[in-house]
Protein backbone atom coordinates (compact mmCIF):
# COMPACT_ATOMS: atom_id res chain seq x y z
CA UNK A 1 0.00 0.00 0.00
CA UNK A 2 1.08 3.08 -0.81
CA UNK A 3 1.58 5.99 1.76
CA UNK A 4 -1.80 8.31 0.28
CA UNK A 5 -1.72 11.41 -1.31
CA UNK A 6 -3.52 13.63 1.04
CA UNK A 7 -1.32 17.52 1.08
CA UNK A 8 -1.08 19.10 -2.16
CA UNK A 9 1.38 22.51 -2.69
CA UNK A 10 -0.07 25.51 -4.69
CA UNK A 11 3.14 27.61 -5.41
CA UNK A 12 1.65 31.32 -5.91
CA UNK A 13 4.30 33.52 -4.93
CA UNK A 14 5.69 34.39 -8.50
CA UNK A 15 5.31 37.54 -9.69
CA UNK A 16 3.63 36.92 -13.05
CA UNK A 17 5.04 39.46 -15.20
CA UNK A 18 3.92 38.48 -18.56
CA UNK A 19 0.57 40.05 -17.41
CA UNK A 20 1.71 43.18 -16.52
CA UNK A 21 -0.11 45.50 -16.19
CA UNK A 22 -2.82 43.53 -15.03
CA UNK A 23 -1.02 41.81 -12.46
CA UNK A 24 0.71 44.88 -10.56
CA UNK A 25 -2.02 44.66 -7.70
CA UNK A 26 -3.30 41.23 -8.43
CA UNK A 27 -2.14 37.71 -8.29
CA UNK A 28 -1.63 35.92 -11.71
CA UNK A 29 -3.70 33.01 -10.30
CA UNK A 30 -6.48 35.15 -9.49
CA UNK A 31 -7.14 35.68 -13.35
CA UNK A 32 -10.47 34.36 -14.32
CA UNK A 33 -11.41 31.93 -17.20
CA UNK A 34 -14.85 32.58 -17.59
CA UNK A 35 -16.07 33.59 -14.19
CA UNK A 36 -13.26 31.37 -12.31
CA UNK A 37 -9.92 32.48 -10.95
CA UNK A 38 -7.20 29.94 -12.01
CA UNK A 39 -6.60 29.05 -8.46
CA UNK A 40 -9.89 27.68 -7.56
CA UNK A 41 -9.52 25.48 -10.65
CA UNK A 42 -6.36 23.94 -9.23
CA UNK A 43 -8.01 23.71 -5.70
CA UNK A 44 -11.13 21.71 -7.19
CA UNK A 45 -8.82 19.58 -8.99
CA UNK A 46 -6.81 18.94 -5.98
CA UNK A 47 -10.35 18.39 -4.36
CA UNK A 48 -11.29 15.80 -6.64
CA UNK A 49 -8.19 13.92 -6.26
CA UNK A 50 -8.63 13.21 -1.87
CA UNK A 51 -6.27 16.05 -1.27
CA UNK A 52 -7.27 17.07 2.23
CA UNK A 53 -4.85 19.49 3.33
CA UNK A 54 -4.51 22.74 0.84
CA UNK A 55 -0.83 24.71 1.61
CA UNK A 56 -0.52 27.98 -0.24
CA UNK A 57 2.94 29.19 -0.69
CA UNK A 58 2.59 33.02 -1.10
CA UNK A 59 4.20 36.35 -1.46
CA UNK A 60 3.74 40.03 -1.45
CA UNK A 61 0.62 41.26 -3.05
CA UNK A 62 -1.24 37.82 -2.49
CA UNK A 63 -3.92 38.94 -0.11
CA UNK A 64 -6.85 38.40 -2.49
CA UNK A 65 -5.95 34.13 -2.64
CA UNK A 66 -6.89 34.23 0.85
CA UNK A 67 -9.78 35.96 0.79
CA UNK A 68 -10.95 34.32 -2.00
CA UNK A 69 -10.91 30.92 -0.13
CA UNK A 70 -12.43 33.36 2.84
CA UNK A 71 -16.39 34.00 3.73
CA UNK A 72 -17.20 37.33 2.10
CA UNK A 73 -19.52 38.40 5.05
CA UNK A 74 -21.20 41.64 3.30
CA UNK A 75 -21.16 40.15 0.34
CA UNK A 76 -23.02 36.71 1.64
CA UNK A 77 -25.25 38.93 3.77
CA UNK A 78 -26.51 41.13 0.73
CA UNK A 79 -26.93 38.17 -1.41
CA UNK A 80 -28.85 36.49 1.18
CA UNK A 81 -30.86 39.57 1.83
CA UNK A 82 -31.93 39.61 -1.69
CA UNK A 83 -33.17 35.99 -1.93
CA UNK A 84 -30.08 35.58 -4.45
CA UNK A 85 -29.47 31.87 -3.58
CA UNK A 86 -27.18 30.78 -6.82
CA UNK A 87 -24.88 33.64 -6.67
CA UNK A 88 -24.78 32.93 -2.86
CA UNK A 89 -23.88 29.49 -3.59
CA UNK A 90 -21.24 30.80 -6.27
CA UNK A 91 -19.82 32.22 -3.59
CA UNK A 92 -19.62 29.78 -0.82
CA UNK A 93 -18.52 27.07 -3.24
CA UNK A 94 -14.51 28.03 -3.28
CA UNK A 95 -14.61 28.01 0.85
CA UNK A 96 -11.92 25.43 2.44
CA UNK A 97 -13.06 24.16 5.67
CA UNK A 98 -10.98 25.61 9.30
CA UNK A 99 -7.66 23.89 9.49
CA UNK A 100 -7.58 22.55 5.95
CA UNK A 101 -5.80 25.65 4.53
CA UNK A 102 -2.69 27.07 5.41
CA UNK A 103 -0.81 29.72 3.71
CA UNK A 104 2.83 30.48 3.89
CA UNK A 105 5.00 32.83 2.54
CA UNK A 106 8.04 32.96 -0.21
CA UNK A 107 10.03 36.38 0.84
CA UNK A 108 11.82 36.02 -2.46
CA UNK A 109 10.65 34.56 -6.05
CA UNK A 110 14.09 32.61 -6.00
CA UNK A 111 12.52 29.60 -8.24
CA UNK A 112 9.36 27.18 -8.11
CA UNK A 113 12.26 24.47 -5.93
CA UNK A 114 12.51 27.26 -2.92
CA UNK A 115 9.00 28.44 -3.16
CA UNK A 116 8.22 24.28 -2.61
CA UNK A 117 10.99 24.04 -0.01
CA UNK A 118 9.14 27.03 1.72
CA UNK A 119 5.87 24.51 2.79
CA UNK A 120 8.66 22.16 3.98
CA UNK A 121 7.29 22.29 7.28
CA UNK A 122 3.46 22.17 6.90
CA UNK A 123 4.10 19.19 4.61
CA UNK A 124 6.02 17.28 7.05
CA UNK A 125 7.50 13.91 6.02
CA UNK A 126 5.35 12.42 3.51
CA UNK A 127 4.69 12.57 -0.08
CA UNK A 128 2.73 15.11 -1.57
CA UNK A 129 1.00 16.88 -4.73
CA UNK A 130 2.56 20.08 -6.59
CA UNK A 131 -0.52 22.32 -8.64
CA UNK A 132 0.71 25.34 -10.57
CA UNK A 133 -2.36 26.98 -11.60
CA UNK A 134 -1.48 29.09 -14.64
CA UNK A 135 -1.57 25.14 -16.00
CA UNK A 136 -5.21 24.32 -16.18
CA UNK A 137 -6.20 20.98 -17.39
CA UNK A 138 -9.37 20.62 -19.14
CA UNK A 139 -10.39 16.61 -18.77
CA UNK A 140 -13.04 14.39 -18.45
CA UNK A 141 -10.92 12.93 -15.55
CA UNK A 142 -9.79 15.42 -13.27
CA UNK A 143 -5.39 15.51 -14.48
CA UNK A 144 -4.36 15.22 -10.63
CA UNK A 145 -6.97 12.14 -10.17
CA UNK A 146 -5.44 10.24 -13.00
CA UNK A 147 -1.50 10.50 -11.48
CA UNK A 148 -3.19 9.62 -8.06
CA UNK A 149 -4.25 5.87 -9.44
CA UNK A 150 -1.03 5.51 -11.64
CA UNK A 151 0.83 6.50 -8.29
CA UNK A 152 -1.35 3.70 -6.31
CA UNK A 153 0.26 1.30 -8.88
CA UNK A 154 3.77 2.48 -9.19
CA UNK A 155 4.69 5.10 -5.81
CA UNK A 156 7.65 6.95 -6.47
CA UNK A 157 7.71 10.56 -7.96
CA UNK A 158 5.30 11.26 -10.86
CA UNK A 159 4.79 14.12 -12.85
CA UNK A 160 2.19 14.94 -15.75
CA UNK A 161 4.03 15.08 -19.69
CA UNK A 162 2.74 16.10 -22.95
CA UNK A 163 4.91 16.62 -25.93
CA UNK A 164 5.74 19.70 -26.70
CA UNK A 165 6.99 21.11 -30.61
CA UNK A 166 11.40 20.93 -30.32
CA UNK A 167 11.74 24.18 -31.08
CA UNK A 168 10.28 24.49 -27.63
CA UNK A 169 12.36 22.31 -25.14
CA UNK A 170 14.23 25.42 -23.86
CA UNK A 171 10.94 26.25 -21.76
CA UNK A 172 10.20 23.57 -19.62
CA UNK A 173 11.43 20.72 -17.83
CA UNK A 174 12.11 17.71 -20.33
CA UNK A 175 12.41 14.12 -19.42
CA UNK A 176 15.04 11.55 -20.47
CA UNK A 177 13.01 8.68 -21.10
CA UNK A 178 13.83 5.07 -19.92
CA UNK A 179 11.21 3.12 -21.16
CA UNK A 180 7.41 3.39 -21.98
CA UNK A 181 4.43 1.55 -21.20
CA UNK A 182 0.64 3.01 -22.62
CA UNK A 183 0.64 5.98 -21.28
CA UNK A 184 3.63 5.87 -18.51
CA UNK A 185 6.96 7.03 -19.36
CA UNK A 186 9.90 6.27 -17.31
CA UNK A 187 12.56 8.47 -16.67
CA UNK A 188 16.73 8.00 -15.93
CA UNK A 189 17.04 11.96 -15.99
CA UNK A 190 15.45 15.51 -15.90
CA UNK A 191 17.13 18.34 -17.64
CA UNK A 192 15.70 21.73 -17.17
CA UNK A 193 14.69 24.24 -20.07
CA UNK A 194 17.54 22.17 -22.88
CA UNK A 195 18.28 24.25 -25.81
CA UNK A 196 16.59 21.93 -28.82
CA UNK A 197 20.05 20.50 -30.18
CA UNK A 198 20.71 19.11 -26.42
CA UNK A 199 16.81 18.18 -25.18
CA UNK A 200 17.04 14.16 -24.54
CA UNK A 201 13.56 14.20 -25.83
CA UNK A 202 10.57 16.34 -26.75
CA UNK A 203 8.31 15.20 -23.39
CA UNK A 204 8.05 18.02 -21.12
CA UNK A 205 6.54 18.63 -17.78
CA UNK A 206 3.54 20.37 -17.14
CA UNK A 207 2.61 21.70 -13.43
CA UNK A 208 1.38 18.46 -11.50
CA UNK A 209 3.52 16.47 -9.50
CA UNK A 210 3.12 13.89 -7.01
CA UNK A 211 6.53 13.87 -5.38
CA UNK A 212 8.17 11.62 -2.59
CA UNK A 213 9.73 13.53 0.64
CA UNK A 214 13.13 12.60 -0.76
CA UNK A 215 12.46 15.84 -3.37
CA UNK A 216 11.78 18.00 0.04
CA UNK A 217 15.06 16.63 1.39
CA UNK A 218 16.88 17.84 -2.07
CA UNK A 219 15.47 20.95 -2.05
CA UNK A 220 17.19 21.67 1.58
CA UNK A 221 20.13 22.00 -0.36
CA UNK A 222 19.50 25.40 -1.78
CA UNK A 223 21.27 24.56 -5.22
CA UNK A 224 20.25 27.03 -7.61
CA UNK A 225 19.84 26.19 -11.41
CA UNK A 226 18.97 27.00 -14.62
CA UNK A 227 18.25 30.66 -14.66
CA UNK A 228 19.98 31.53 -10.99
CA UNK A 229 16.90 29.73 -9.58
CA UNK A 230 16.24 26.83 -7.21
CA UNK A 231 14.83 24.53 -10.00
CA UNK A 232 12.00 21.60 -8.78
CA UNK A 233 13.35 19.69 -11.69
CA UNK A 234 16.51 19.88 -10.55
CA UNK A 235 15.91 18.38 -7.16
CA UNK A 236 13.44 15.80 -8.57
CA UNK A 237 16.80 14.84 -10.48
CA UNK A 238 19.12 13.93 -7.72
CA UNK A 239 16.71 11.53 -6.63
CA UNK A 240 15.91 9.55 -9.41
CA UNK A 241 18.66 6.83 -8.50
CA UNK A 242 16.67 6.38 -5.15
CA UNK A 243 13.12 6.82 -6.32
CA UNK A 244 10.95 6.02 -9.15
CA UNK A 245 10.37 8.28 -11.54
CA UNK A 246 7.51 8.08 -14.04
CA UNK A 247 5.89 10.67 -16.33
CA UNK A 248 2.11 10.20 -17.46
CA UNK A 249 0.81 11.30 -20.60
CA UNK A 250 -2.13 12.38 -19.15
CA UNK A 251 -5.56 12.61 -20.82
CA UNK A 252 -7.06 15.99 -21.19
CA UNK A 253 -5.78 19.46 -23.02
CA UNK A 254 -3.26 21.86 -21.27
CA UNK A 255 -3.42 25.58 -21.48
CA UNK A 256 -0.59 27.36 -20.43
CA UNK A 257 -2.57 29.97 -18.77
CA UNK A 258 0.71 32.11 -17.90
CA UNK A 259 0.85 33.33 -21.61
CA UNK A 260 -1.52 35.45 -23.03
CA UNK A 261 -2.69 32.74 -26.16
CA UNK A 262 -2.85 30.09 -23.80
CA UNK A 263 -4.65 32.08 -21.38
CA UNK A 264 -7.41 33.46 -24.39
CA UNK A 265 -7.56 29.98 -25.58
CA UNK A 266 -8.69 28.76 -22.27
CA UNK A 267 -11.23 31.57 -22.34
CA UNK A 268 -13.01 30.11 -25.87
CA UNK A 269 -12.58 26.20 -25.04
CA UNK A 270 -14.08 26.58 -21.16
CA UNK A 271 -16.85 29.08 -22.58
CA UNK A 272 -17.64 26.43 -25.44
CA UNK A 273 -18.11 23.80 -22.75
CA UNK A 274 -20.56 25.93 -20.58
CA UNK A 275 -24.20 25.03 -21.09
CA UNK A 276 -24.85 28.51 -21.07
CA UNK A 277 -22.44 30.62 -22.82
CA UNK A 278 -21.50 28.06 -25.65
CA UNK A 279 -23.82 28.87 -27.96
CA UNK A 280 -23.18 32.49 -27.42
CA UNK A 281 -19.07 32.21 -27.77
CA UNK A 282 -19.87 29.95 -31.23
CA UNK A 283 -21.48 32.44 -32.40
CA UNK A 284 -18.71 35.15 -31.22
CA UNK A 285 -16.46 32.96 -32.92
CA UNK A 286 -18.43 32.33 -36.42
CA UNK A 287 -18.28 36.36 -36.58
CA UNK A 288 -14.82 37.09 -35.76
CA UNK A 289 -13.75 33.99 -37.97
CA UNK A 290 -13.52 35.90 -41.02
CA UNK A 291 -11.55 38.65 -39.78
CA UNK A 292 -9.33 36.22 -37.97
CA UNK A 293 -8.65 34.68 -41.97
CA UNK A 294 -8.16 38.22 -43.24
CA UNK A 295 -5.46 38.91 -40.03
CA UNK A 296 -3.82 35.46 -40.51
CA UNK A 297 -3.16 35.88 -44.20
P1 LIG B 1 6.38 31.21 -13.79
O1 LIG B 1 7.62 30.67 -14.38
O2 LIG B 1 5.19 31.27 -14.67
O3 LIG B 1 6.72 32.65 -13.19
O4 LIG B 1 6.05 30.36 -12.49
P2 LIG B 1 5.77 33.82 -12.76
O5 LIG B 1 6.57 34.78 -11.95
O6 LIG B 1 4.53 33.30 -12.08
O7 LIG B 1 5.28 34.51 -14.10
P3 LIG B 1 6.06 35.39 -15.21
O8 LIG B 1 6.96 34.43 -15.95
O9 LIG B 1 6.82 36.50 -14.51
O10 LIG B 1 4.96 35.94 -16.06
C1 LIG B 1 5.36 29.13 -12.55
C2 LIG B 1 4.65 28.92 -11.23
O11 LIG B 1 5.56 28.88 -10.14
C3 LIG B 1 5.23 29.84 -9.17
C4 LIG B 1 4.38 30.87 -9.89
O12 LIG B 1 3.51 31.54 -8.99
C5 LIG B 1 3.65 30.02 -10.91
O13 LIG B 1 2.53 29.38 -10.32
N1 LIG B 1 6.48 30.42 -8.64
C6 LIG B 1 7.51 30.69 -9.48
C7 LIG B 1 6.59 30.66 -7.30
O14 LIG B 1 5.64 30.42 -6.50
N2 LIG B 1 7.76 31.19 -6.83
C8 LIG B 1 8.81 31.46 -7.63
O15 LIG B 1 9.85 31.90 -7.12
C9 LIG B 1 8.68 31.20 -9.00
Amino acid sequence: MKRPIRKAVFPVGGLGTRFLPATKAMPKEMLPVVDKPLIEYAVEEAKAAGIEEFVFVTGRGKSAIEDHFDHSWELETSLYQRGKTELLEASRASLLKPGQVAYTRQQEPLGLGHAVWCARRIVGDEPFAVLLADDLVMADEPCLSQMVEVYNETGGNIVAVMDVPEDQTDRYGILDVVSEEGRLAKAKGLVEKPKPAEAPSTLSIIGRYILQPEVMRELDRQDTGAGGEIQLTDAMSRTIESVPFHGLRFDGQRFDCGSKEGFLEAQIAFALQREDLGEAMADILSRYGESARLVAS
